[in-house]
């Protein structure tokens, strides 16, 4: 008799994104007239720039001769791009993280799922409250987890709820967890994290033995110099923190897949007997046992967003994006929203009015204004009440979808 993974079972509904394209797709059927702008999920708009167009064609045509085809490439990702990413994104920038601690993957929403398979299922996780599902979602799928109680909370998950009275950053744990999942910028609140708050994660993970899950996929979005990039910017990282980071929101490949994990030498986890063992060769050993590599071509693809022109090129296109956070971020508070986020990250959250539930405004922007939304309780339940609006979108649209917004009822 086959047997099911029972973890499955207590799933709470269907992955937040497919739920809300499923309503949307319902709403499209009855209202084929309508024009629906689209402000959900956040997927890039802009096409790939010209640099990487370019890589992707070489890479393309190299594999089409006889004297440059590629078979299956490093399981770890060309040296190429593993050595231009520690020298761009951390080296030139002051922080010591060396290629050999850099895998290429085609997802950090896989790695940050995968990660936990390396991790025993004693550990004790925290996530915070709203956050990205797939942290919550996968920490259930690998057995770490009890079932899902009436306050929406998973038994044996620390959650640390992000709310307008904390500045949506949580406050240590009084439970002491193994694994942290954090995520800066932040994926849905559009909040940022400062050096001293990212020092205070650290140095309490290093105090507890504990080891940090940093996501970084918005890291490109931030504007103000101050703020983290990278959670090894603070002193004491290296020992206690994995970094994600992708090249999706960045440089435009939701559709191209590529990403990166950074697992420094220097990080440990324990054996039951206490012993100390390095954590970087079990995710290698994972790593190259379930995953081949991404395509030579993508990785060329993404090796271009280093070149001068490349990060010339994708700056503009993040500074276009951001441009429409700042737009939506005004004419939402105009049109009378609390709002938050924004300005070092493409999310906005918003406030409902009157205590209006979250699924509740979206069926309203949705029939009223023809605009898609994220609820807020779709990424946990201090995300009541709230609505995440991504600026990821063509202009026009973004003006439009404001337009209509500002005079709905
Ligand atoms: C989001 O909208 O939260 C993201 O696009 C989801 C993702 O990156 O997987």
């Amino acid at each position: 008799m086959a047997l099911i993974n029972e973890n499955y079972l207590k799933l709470q509904a269907g992955y937040l994104f497919p739920e809300i394209g499923r309503r949307v797709n319902d709403f499209i059927a009855a209202n084929p007239d309508k024009k629906v702008i689209k402000m959900g999920i956040g997927d890039v708009t802009q096409p790939l720039v010209p640099s990487v167009v370019k890589a992707f064609h070489e890479g393309v045509e190299e594999m089409a001769k006889g004297e440059t085809f590629k078979g299956y490439g490093p399981e770890q990702g060309y040296a190429f791009l593993r050595e231009a990413i520690a020298k761009h994104s951390y080296q030139d920038k002051g922080v010591d993280i060396s290629a050999g601690e850099i895998f290429i993957s085609d997802g950090s929403k896989c790695d940050t799922g995968n990660i936990q398979e390396i991790f025993g299922n004693d550990n004790k996780i925290a996530i915070c409250d709203p956050v990205y599902p797939v942290y919550a979602d996968t920490t259930v799928m690998s057995g770490k987890t009890g079932i899902c109680q009436a306050n929406g909370y998973y038994e044996g998950i620390v959650y640390m709820p992000c709310t307008k009275e904390n500045g949506f950053i949580p406050e240590l744990p009084t439970e002491t967890p193994d694994l942290i999942f954090l995520c800066y910028p932040n994926n849905p609140t559009g909040t940022v994290a400062s050096k001293e708050e990212l020092k205070k994660w650290v140095d309490y993970a290093i105090e507890k033995n504990a080891i940090i899950l940093y996501d970084a996929a918005y890291e490109a979005f931030i504007q103000d110099d101050s703020i983290p990039r990278s959670i090894y910017e603070i002193e004491g990282a290296k020992k206690v923190a994995i970094e994600f980071r992708s090249f999706s929101k960045t440089a435009g490949f939701t559709g191209t897949r590529c990403a990166f994990t950074v697992v420094p030498d220097d990080l440990v986890a324990y054996d039951k007997a206490g012993k100390a063992h390095p954590v970087k060769p079990l995710w290698n050993r994972r790593h190259s046992t379930k995953f081949n590599g991404v395509s030579y071509p993508v990785q060329k693809a993404a090796a271009a967003i280093y070149t001068e022109e490349g990060k010339k090129e994708v700056s503009e296109v993040i500074a276009y994006y951001m441009e429409n956070a700042s737009i939506m971020k005004e004419s939402l508070a105009n049109a009378g929203y609390e709002v938050f986020g924004g300005e070092n990250a493409p999310y906005i959250w918003v406030k409902t009015k009157n205590g209006m539930k979250s699924w509740e405004f979206f069926d309203k922007v949705l029939t009223e204004a023809n605009v898609v939304g994220t609820p807020g309780s779709g990424f946990g339940p201090s995300g009541e009440g709230y609505f995440r609006f991504s600026a990821f979108a063509d202009r026009e649209n973004v003006l439009e979808a404001m337009d209509r917004i500002k005079n709905m009822n």
